[in-house]
């Protein structure tokens, strides 16, 4: 079991609350740096414990050494954001419902396909207290329907779920560069505003709105564009095609969003988590380099093959992200009016060439297909 580092506090007054206790769940590249600002809050904010958690899905390193010993004793997570100190107050734990117990504050910061099993364990181990963040972008496609990884944690877990997504590289805040979010929450403010103070810092500038559904899909949908820009890139078709094609790409975010939950804000897509973390995920992110390697190959190496290679252990999202929406896309009856969506879908698993990604003029949306107050661009 891992070390627990014990706060000296004083005893509470009366009307006081006692510190919240916050525990990561997850320990990735963004996992990892989720930590890191996290833990420099809590040791400076006194409604907060100091000790900040992390649960590690347990590895054993080339060296015979285990994740979380490292991570322990060297205070770096050497595997996924190697040379840079997490901050003395964060504990890697290998048992997450140990790592859990105790904590009233959950961030849930996993790739995507691990979620339903890691809710499945934690059903009744966390507090009744507790309260969530997702700082997962993906969805899961059920047989009735669509259902967003922060309503899987509310409805399994039975606790309130806020997100927060955005123009967040991880290893460029991982050293500092200013970069902003956008904390998604349904009610309660005062929570939202509460994992605003959690991670915000001079060089990480959060806001709150009030739309979980429209930040995390903007979250998660981008990841398929950034697989058409990796398209674009691998083919060398230059920034004007990049550029159309981010266009498409967040006029179709926007539309699926809306159809999905008439709630969705059209401000959203102006925060961070919408056309800021679109550009870079574009510009820079993993489901772009994968997909560029993807078209150079001519569509023979397999995305397996090249997350393999290429990521070191990291997940690839757009990809899983694009058939999840396919599904949903083809039961609902709506593939002819999401030509990019759907043919990333198609590029990915082989039914059409990575070329197809600019054949559009046959492929105008056919708005017909929807009701006619439906307004969608
Ligand atoms: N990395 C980024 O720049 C970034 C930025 C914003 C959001 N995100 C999102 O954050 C989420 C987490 O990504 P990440 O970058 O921290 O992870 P990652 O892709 O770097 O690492 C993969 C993680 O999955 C864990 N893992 C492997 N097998 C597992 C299993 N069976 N069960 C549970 N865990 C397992 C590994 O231990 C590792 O911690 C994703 O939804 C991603 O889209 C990532």
């Amino acid at each position: 079991m891992a070390p627990s580092l014990e706060s000296q506090r004083p005893t509470l007054e009366d009307g006081e609350t006692a510190p919240s206790k916050v525990t990561i769940v997850g320990s990735g590249n963004w996992g990892s740096v989720a930590a890191k600002l996290v833990a420099s809050n809590t040791l400076k904010l006194s409604s907060f414990h100091d000790e900040v958690r992390m649960w590690v899905f347990e590895e054993t390193l080339p060296s015979g050494e285990k994740l979380t010993e490292v991570i322990n004793r060297t205070n770096e997570n050497v595997k996924y954001l190697p040379g840079i100190k997490l901050g003395q107050n964060v504990v890697a734990d290998p048992d997450i419902e140990h790592a859990v117990k105790d904590a009233n504050m959950l961030v849930f910061v996993t790739p995507h396909q691990f979620m339903e099993g890691i809710c499945k364990r934690l059903v009744g181990k966390i507090r009744e207290d507790a309260e969530a963040i997702s700082l997962i972008k993906g969805m899961e496609v059920k047989t009735e329907g669509p259902c967003m990884i922060s309503t899987l944690i509310s409805q399994q877990l039975g606790i309130n779920c806020c997100v927060l997504m955005g123009a967040n590289i991880a290893n460029e805040i991982a050293v500092e560069k200013f970069s902003e979010a956008t904390v998604g929450y349904r009610e309660n403010r005062e929570m939202a505003q509460k994992w605003v103070g959690l991670f915000g810092t001079p060089y990480f500038m959060v806001s709150a709105v009030q739309d979980v559904e429209g930040v995390e899909l903007c979250g998660t949908l981008k990841n398929i564009v950034a697989i058409a820009a990796g398209f674009v890139d691998g083919l060398e078709m230059g920034n004007n095609t990049k550029a159309a094609i981010m266009r498409i790409g967040l006029r179709e975010m926007k539309a699926f969003s809306k159809l999905l939950f008439s709630s969705v804000r059209d401000s959203t897509f102006f925060e961070s988590c919408g056309v800021a973390d679109l550009i870079t995920t574009c510009l820079g992110g993993r489901n772009r380099k994968c997909a560029d390697a993807f078209a150079r190959s001519g569509g023979k190496r397999s995305f397996d093959e090249l997350e393999a290679e290429m990521l070191q252990g990291q997940k690839l999202q757009g990809v899983s992200t694009a058939k999840e929406v396919y599904e949903v896309l083809s039961h609902r009856g709506w593939l002819e009016l999401f030509p990019l969506f759907t043919t990333v879908h198609e590029i990915c698993i082989g039914r059409l060439p990575p070329s197809a990604i600019v054949e559009y003029s046959e492929h105008t949306p056919k708005f017909s297909l929807l009701d006619g107050s439906t307004q969608l661009y």
